[in-house]
């Protein structure tokens, strides 16, 4: 007999938070295109620490995909990603099996925070956090968590989180948890499994360009961006396995708008680039 319940439908879920209401249960939540590592149980970890009741969410969401992106190879494994819930203490998954559970055919209603599309990581991927927007909102409509957990991995998408539930009012806390790595410092991600080997150990330069943006920066507080981006820029093509790199940005932390200085607030840095065909990004907080 399984400890955790899958369901397949709003009306389940919201039949399992209505449960939990009635007995005035905390229910922390983390949102998941599921394919888990141990950056998403560590959000699962944290949640069920904080709150009587754990639910995760496991959809691809289309909607944040752009048309050259990889929706239809993205990598899919329900029955493992349950085990590993259920193993970590989750009691409940919401895991539509279609599209349209979440879009029913004459769906047209979109959140779409303005600004983010302007990021670095908008401009590369437009429409996309349009696309989190919406499915998050959805989400949070649907679990009603009291808490809901996040990764500063997607750092941007930490700040669009913050941002609609501000301005939506909606009454959920957002926790953001740290980026896991692996041993050698490559960010945890579900793309991580489709670098070849030799990618795979290529990959490790993205961490130790951005450790190299925080030694300058701990040296010399009040550094340019220009001088961030050239000791990263300079890092990253000394491997000929980078075969492109999207963008090296120096931001406000809250905000995600660019600095030309760094300055004593500090600054998020964060980059996207290719180890062969894969896009990896990853980003360092500088305090
Ligand atoms: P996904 O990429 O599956 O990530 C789910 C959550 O895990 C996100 O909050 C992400 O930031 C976090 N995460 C990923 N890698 C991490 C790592 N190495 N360390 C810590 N946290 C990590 O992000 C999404 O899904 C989607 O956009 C979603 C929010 C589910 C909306 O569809």
């Amino acid at each position: 007999m399984r400890n955790i319940i899958v369901h397949k439908t709003i009306a389940s879920i919201r039949d399992a938070r209505s449960a939990a209401l009635k007995l005035h249960q905390s229910v922390g939540f983390v949102p998941t295109m599921g394919a888990l590592h141990a950056g998403h149980l560590s959000l699962v970890e944290r949640a069920r620490d904080e709150n009587d009741l754990v639910v995760a969410s496991i959809f691809v969401n289309p909607k944040q995909f752009g048309p050259n992106e990889d929706l239809a190879k993205y990598p899919r494994q329900l029955e493992r990603d349950v085990e590993l819930l259920e193993s970590i203490g989750v009691h409940h998954v919401f895991a539509p099996p279609s599209i349209n559970v979440m879009y029913g055919p004459n769906f047209c209603t979109q959140v779409n925070p303005t600004g983010f599309d302007e990021t670095h990581e908008g401009q590369v991927r437009p429409g996309h956090f349009a696309g989190v927007a919406t499915v998050v909102t959805k989400l949070f409509n649907i679990v009603q968590p009291t808490r809901a957990y996040f990764g500063q991995k997607d750092a941007v998408q930490c700040v669009l989180i913050r941002r609609i539930v501000q301005d939506l009012d909606i009454p959920v806390e957002i926790r953001v948890m740290d980026t896991v790595r692996e041993p050698d410092g490559l960010a945890m991600s579900s793309r991580n499994a489709y670098l070849t080997p030799e990618e795979r150990a290529a990959a490790p330069i993205i961490y130790k360009a951005l450790c190299a943006a925080k030694h300058i920066y701990t040296s010399k507080p009040n550094c340019s961006t220009s001088e961030i981006q050239t000791i990263i820029q300079t890092i990253l093509e000394s491997n000929p396995l980078v075969s492109e790199i999207q963008y090296i940005a120096v931001d406000d932390h809250d905000t995600m708008k660019p600095l030309e200085n760094v300055g004593p607030n500090g600054a998020i840095v964060s980059l996207a680039c290719r180890i062969g065909n894969v896009r990896l990004i990853d980003n360092m907080i500088l305090t």
